[in-house]
């Protein structure tokens, strides 16, 4: 029950001046250690989905866990599909379940940036989910390791761009790029501080920081101060687990699987509450769940006489349509005897179902509407 809306959890941190943590689940041991570390902590959390889980061979139990998980938590989580470079994945995501986009067409023009910002934005806002985007660029550091430096690609975010930008896209919260980079760099990131600052004074929507491994605890508490309230966050924890590993294998040479992953958990749940405290997001979740609205998807049930069809599902807003329906299912049911088609159509939320009410006036007053 509690998942809750990115940009209601998002307002109330800024309110507060507090930062959510926003963390790649590729795996379940990181979305177990995730959660254990936010119950713990009460703290409200963001699940990131990376945009190539969507289309890894196998990947369909961890989405499914996932899904599961926001479900069942007592604490209260987002679920955001991260980085998605198309709109095609911006549906895909919405369809398996995130209620929160973040759209990256940062390395494009700043034209084709907006609009494709726009375009997600009208699509997911229909459906009631929340939109991200980077404005400027925050580069990987796998550039690190061929030797080049991958500081020299940021390009940082213009505070007047970023006001044009947050205004007429529409988007719930910004990305910007202040000089952290994603993944380990050799040295240490240096920030910005004074174009975040502006950035903050120029946008109402709260801001995002990218790249959150490795910057120091001085530099997370700096960044809150500047007005960011989500920090996403992923390397270390690979890098944690990794050498949870290496320190067993050196314990214990001869050791198996059970016995050399046997720390991963408890590192990285130590790691995790030290994050989700010291960026002020530990203990919120009563206040979060107490403030924020619950999300919903939305399931109605229609009902025709047997012999009525259902319209053809072709629609001019072919792509929300597809992004706001998550499952279609036909059934002949006999009520009264009377045989009725039947039609139970999941939506991606209550926004989303009522937008593609079906228009048919063979619709019996048998219409059911069944909230999860
Ligand atoms: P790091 O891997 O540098 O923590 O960055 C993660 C991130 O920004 C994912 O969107």
């Amino acid at each position: 029950m509690p998942r809750v809306y990115l940009n209601d959890v998002l307002k109330h941190a800024q309110q507060h001046a507090y930062a959510i943590g926003a963390f790649n689940v590729a795996s379940f041991a990181i979305l177990d250690a995730v959660l254990v570390a936010a119950e713990q902590c009460r703290a409200p959390v963001v699940l990131n989905i990376p945009e190539y889980l969507l289309s890894q061979p196998n990947s369909a139990g961890l989405l499914a866990a996932i899904n599961a998980s926001a479900q069942h938590a007592h604490v209260p989580i987002t679920v955001c599909l991260d980085h998605a470079t198309t709109l095609e994945s911006v549906i895909a995501g919405i369809r398996i379940g995130c209620n929160a986009v973040m759209i990256d067409a940062s390395t494009q023009t700043l034209d084709k940036n907006f609009r494709l910002t726009r375009a997600v934005t009208e699509l997911a806002h229909a459906c009631d989910i929340s939109v991200e985007s980077e404005l400027g660029y925050i580069p990987w550091a796998n550039a690190e390791q061929s030797g080049e430096t991958s500081t020299d690609a940021i390009a940082y975010t213009s505070p007047a761009e970023a006001k044009a930008f947050a205004e007429r896209t529409g988007i719930d919260c910004l990305a910007v790029s202040i000089g952290t980079v994603h993944g380990l760099l050799k040295g240490s990131p240096k920030l910005d501080l004074a174009r975040l600052t502006k950035i903050h004074d120029n946008v109402t929507v709260p801001l995002v920081i990218h790249g959150g491994t490795g910057l120091s605890d001085e530099q997370h508490k700096k960044l809150i101060a500047h007005g960011v309230a989500k920090i996403n966050y992923h390397t270390a924890l690979n890098e944690i687990a990794g050498h949870s590993i290496r320190t067993q294998l050196a314990k214990h040479p001869d050791g198996d699987y059970p016995l050399l992953t046997s720390t991963i958990q408890h590192d990285l749940i130590n790691h995790l509450s030290h994050l989700m405290r010291l960026w002020g997001s530990g203990g919120r979740a009563a206040e979060v769940l107490q403030q924020c609205r619950p999300w919903k998807t939305f399931t109605r049930i229609d009902v025709l006489p047997a012999e009525s069809k259902y319209p053809p599902p072709e629609n001019p807003a072919d792509a929300l349509r597809q992004a706001a329906i998550l499952s279609n299912q036909d059934m002949l049911v006999k009520q009264q005897n009377q045989l009725h088609q039947c039609r139970i159509t999941r939506y991606a939320s209550r926004k989303a179902g009522e937008l593609f009410a079906t228009q048919n006036a063979a619709i019996t007053e048998l219409r059911i509407e069944i909230e999860d």
